[in-house]
């Protein structure tokens, strides 16, 4: 048996989760339910990301404390992730003592190594705000192009990047004054130190092909130190030693994957040690957008290593979601909302539709309405779905529910059963759209083979009802059989079709005994088409919402 931690990216505890979100979030869960089918150990773990200037100001905005913030957006991220059928084995907050233990630690034992420096540098200040000004909070005139109103950082106009000091008649969006520039003492943390470390590193299977050659650039460009330090106020722990300094929110976000995994151990007796210890023989994947490959690829690797833990085994990155070929935009109404799709729309359409569009590579995945509804609709309702309600039907009205004790088909069965090995591979690759094509193509034998037979003709004729009994076994058998290989992608279908075939929860060693001579259940209806008025109804909650 397998030991594995699983972990998806933190979402930040100042917004509602998106569409886009859940792209990372079902690939990953999808992953686990099939490592747990295989019967490993597998630990899905999570957390929100709390700290930092824009939860700050959110707060302040709001009129309330970050803690009463980070504390509501808690329970609706909870809410929004179990909903959408996302179950992690632990979701924590950063804001939280097992993560201030570990970020203070591995900071301590940074420091011991001689990995952390001061430097005093010069920051734009906020005399009204009182405040340090992070570059997103500046805007001003592009020092290439002279566009107005450009971030502090770069530029959307001629998409010129500078340092922040370049920019011309900078203004603090904070107080929509003109910044100051003031000195402060920073702590930084000697990435350079780590380079070699960090070249045989990121030379092993760690990160896909894209990742590593952008790796491969920043490591020959140079690792630059990395500032961890902000200055108060700042929503966030308090660096060891300091009252007005604090840790960048960037340290103690990864931070937050090992002490989510503490909290989990402590609940359930768990050994923690196991899965951090330097030579830990467990196995560790971070799953994370592509945007966000530079933290956990470089700083967090070498963090870890600095600090004597064990290192990612791997790291999976994919892209971004773009809705109908555009980027999401609350302008043009695509910015969707977990909580608007599931006012209208059931989650097992999406975690479909999203599966039949990953793959193990980092390209973005488009949703397109048109091919979502079709998708979901001929495929999986038409095709799959649709296999399993032939079939009972009879089982239940004429052979009193009652399956054959043969099978008319054995060879369809085997078929479709060999294919086991291709289906838990494709997972574990992450080839999810691969499985989707298979087991459509599974469907279509299935649904060849009972229109040919034709079970609702054979019904009428006396001496052919043992033959339909017979028939709708194999249907049901095989109904099963392509079900169980949906169910990482379709947690809550796979339970109803448990319920009617009643049989024990699905796992891939248990999809190999097929059903003779047991009894069915009553056909239940399991999903509905998607109409077209509640994607429309949708788009136009989300317009209403629209800022
Ligand atoms: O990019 C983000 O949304 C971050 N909140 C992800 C943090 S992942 C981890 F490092 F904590
Ligand atoms: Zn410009």
């Amino acid at each position: 048996m397998r030991k594995i931690l699983v972990t998806s990216a933190l979402p930040y505890a100042n917004g509602s989760i998106h569409l886009g979100h859940l792209v990372e979030y079902l690939q990953t869960d999808i992953w686990v339910r099939s490592q747990k089918m295989s019967g490993n150990e597998c630990t899905y773990i999570c957390a929100d990301d709390a700290h930092g200037t824009p939860i700050m100001l959110k707060a302040q905005e709001l009129n309330i404390t970050p803690e009463k913030l980070i504390e509501d957006t808690y329970k609706e991220h909870v809410e929004d992730f179990s909903d959408f059928l996302i179950e992690f084995d632990n979701y924590h907050s950063t804001h939280s003592e097992e993560n201030k233990h570990f970020s203070s630690y591995i900071y301590d034992q940074l420091k011991s190594n001689g990995d952390i420096i001061n430097k005093t540098i010069n920051q734009f200040y906020d005399e009204k705000a009182e405040m340090f000004l992070p570059d997103r909070y500046i805007k001003g005139e592009c020092p290439k192009c002279h566009a107005k109103d450009q971030y502090g950082d770069s530029c959307e106009v001629c998409g010129a990047t500078y340092a922040c000091d370049e920019i011309i008649n900078p203004v603090s969006t904070v107080s929509n004054t003109p910044p100051i520039t003031k000195e402060t003492d920073h702590f930084f943390f000697k990435l350079s130190e780590y380079e070699s470390f960090l070249k045989e590193w990121t030379s092993a299977d760690t990160t896909q092909a894209e990742i590593k050659n952008k790796l491969n650039e920043w490591l020959t460009d140079g690792l630059s130190d990395w500032d961890i330090t902000r200055d108060k106020p700042y929503f966030g722990f308090n660096i060891p030693g300091e009252t007005d300094k604090f840790f960048y929110v960037w340290l103690d976000a990864p931070v937050g994957y090992i002490a989510s995994h503490k909290n989990y151990c402590e609940k359930h007796s768990k050994d923690f040690n196991e899965h951090w210890d330097k030579n830990s023989k467990t196995e560790l994947y971070h799953f994370i957008g592509k945007d966000i490959a530079y933290f956990h690829a470089l700083f967090w690797p070498a963090m870890l290593e600095g600090a004597g833990f064990r290192k990612p085994t791997a790291i999976f990155c994919h892209g971004f979601l773009t809705v109908d070929g555009e980027k999401m935009s609350k302008s043009r109404g695509t910015f969707f909302n977990a909580r608007t799709y599931l006012n209208h729309l059931d989650p097992e359409y999406l975690r479909y539709y999203f599966a039949s569009r990953l793959t193990n590579k980092i390209e973005d995945i488009d949703l397109s309405f048109e091919d979502f509804q079709s998708r979901v609709n001929s495929e999986l309702v038409g095709k799959i779905i649709n296999i399993g309600s032939r079939c009972a039907k009879f089982i239940n009205k004429d052979f009193d529910n009652k399956l054959a004790n043969k099978f008319n088909n054995e060879n369809l069965i085997k078929e479709c059963l060999s294919k086991t090995n291709d289906v838990i591979n494709n997972y574990e690759n992450r080839n999810y759209s691969i499985n989707i094509r298979l087991i459509s193509s599974l469907a279509d034998n299935v649904n060849k083979y009972l229109d040919e037979v034709k079970p609702w003709v054979k019904i009428k004729n006396e001496n052919e009802r043992e033959l339909v009994q017979e028939i709708c076994t194999d249907g049901l058998n095989l109904f099963r059989i392509l079900i169980g290989y949906l169910k990482p992608i379709l947690p809550k279908i796979s339970n109803k079709v448990e319920d009617i075939m009643n049989c024990d929860s699905m796992t891939w060693a248990n999809l190999q005994e097929v059903q003779l001579n047991t009894e069915i259940s009553k056909f239940q209806p399991i999903i509905t088409r998607i109409t077209k008025e509640s994607i429309e109804a949708m788009k136009n909650e989300c317009s209403g919402e629209k800022k």
